[in-house]
């Protein structure tokens, strides 16, 4: 399985400073950007103009959540601003297959989330098209919820699909996560982890990114032992 990798949202961070916030969070694999149309879900967060900003002074590649209704329409211009992964919903895309494309065409890696209640089975013939795919923890919207332990066997038959096909497909798990459940996520098969809370709630973010890191690690080795 490949690198044990944290993603730190800024969905909790203070969005006066986010030039500030980024930096504190530099020891990070990716900053996850929760974008948010308040349609998709009921909740509303920032869109591409901030997205840009956020590009030109991060100290580390963006990973954008895109949490959006019709993203075949709205995705390829994150690729096009330069984020390093864009994730879009299947229960918000017409074309899937055609929309992954794109993303990568632009030269972004290309995600794909699903909601908690959505399985991943339709969705396995398509997983070469995609570079992660994302298996939400909680019901997207919102920061600080508790992690749905129902998502574990999405993510144990997601990684033995993965495997089983041989194509190098990333899982990320997002929501809930703390340095207690990435233990759980990441010994189903998960192996990049979203922290909001865990990572901003912290009195310094850096010290909890490896403290996330290193459990995430111990169970990965755990689990190939
Ligand atoms: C929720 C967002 C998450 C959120 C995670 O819809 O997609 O990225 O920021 O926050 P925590 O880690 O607090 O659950
Ligand atoms: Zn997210």
């Amino acid at each position: 399985m490949s690198q044990c990798c944290i993603n730190p949202s800024i969905l909790s961070a203070d969005f006066v400073n986010l030039e500030a916030e980024l930096q504190r969070i530099s020891n990070a694999d990716a900053v996850h950007v929760d974008v948010m149309d308040n349609h998709f879900v009921p909740n509303l967060t920032l869109g591409l103009p901030v997205v840009q900003r956020i590009q030109a002074v991060s100290p580390i590649p963006l990973d954008a959540h895109l949490m959006i209704s019709d993203a075949d329409r709205w995705a390829p211009a994150y690729a096009d601003a330069g984020v390093a992964s864009v994730t879009f919903h299947a229960e918000a895309a017409m074309a899937p297959v055609k929309l992954a494309r794109e993303l990568r065409a632009r030269g972004s890696k290309a995600g794909m989330a699903l909601r908690p209640a959505t399985p991943v089975e339709p969705f396995l013939d398509m997983l070469s098209e995609l570079d992660m795919l994302l298996i939400m923890t909680v019901e997207p919207g919102f920061g600080g919820q508790s992690f749905l332990d129902i998502t574990l066997p999405k993510i144990r038959r997601a990684r033995a699909a993965i495997e089983g096909s041989g194509i190098g497909v990333a899982i990320q798990v997002d929501g809930g996560i703390t340095e207690e459940t990435i233990v759980r996520a990441a010994e189903a098969g998960a192996n990049v982890f979203v922290a909001g809370s865990a990572v901003y709630g912290h009195e310094d973010p850096a010290v909890a990114i490896d403290l996330l890191r290193a459990a995430g690690q111990a169970a990965a080795a755990s689990t190939k032992a």
